[in-house]
């Protein structure tokens, strides 16, 4: 029992632990090691609080079809802003991230089935997207490389906000 107890009380503090760091680095707008995200901010199956919400399946299919394109956007943005090819970002990010990345109705049928929050976070990405596509884009006259890598950021706190908060069924 005893040593049950201790484990429990090691793997709650670890986790703690593990929050405070992830809050702080969103706190910064920095990315966060994965390993650690991953660690900290997925529940336990058994518990896990996200709201349910349900879609139906031929358009959860493709919204998850748009989520694996969101990431690999990130991953792509990501890698051309290491190169310096700001430009190329601003492109990714219109065909990834943007309003125009969903196809025809998919943005209006999706919003009838979210709930309010979660709506509101979808457009905050959008609207974060379409902030980064100018900021990539002046950051290729200016050299301003600083504000596309923030707003970089806080889409990336976008995705993990809704993740935090919300499923499919
Ligand atoms: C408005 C809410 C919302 C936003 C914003 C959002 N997602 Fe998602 N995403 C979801 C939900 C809900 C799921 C399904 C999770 C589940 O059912 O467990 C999901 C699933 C995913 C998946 C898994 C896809 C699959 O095939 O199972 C990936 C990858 C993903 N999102 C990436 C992203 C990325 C990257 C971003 C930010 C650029 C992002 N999402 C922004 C709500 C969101």
């Amino acid at each position: 029992m005893r040593t049950g107890r201790y484990k429990t009380f090691v793997r709650g503090a670890a986790s703690f632990m593990l929050i405070g760091i992830c809050g702080a680095a969103l706190a910064q707008n920095m990315p966060m090691p994965m390993p650690m995200q991953a660690g900290a901010m997925s529940p336990p199956a058994a518990g896990d609080a996200r709201a349910q919400v349900h879609f139906p399946p031929e358009l959860r299919r493709e919204v998850l079809a748009t989520m694996r394109m969101h990431l690999q956007g990130l991953a792509e943005i990501q890698q051309a802003m290491s190169q310096g090819r700001y430009d190329d970002a601003a492109r990714l990010a219109s065909m990834t991230l943007g309003m125009s990345s969903m196809h025809g109705d998919q943005a209006r049928q999706e919003a009838r089935y979210m709930p309010p929050g979660m709506r509101e976070l979808g457009a905050r990405l959008h609207m974060q997207a379409g902030e980064f596509i100018l900021a990539a884009q002046d950051a290729t006259a200016t050299g301003d490389h600083h504000k596309p890598q923030r707003i970089f950021g806080h889409m990336m706190q976008t995705c993990v906000a809704c993740h935090a908060a919300y499923r499919l069924q």
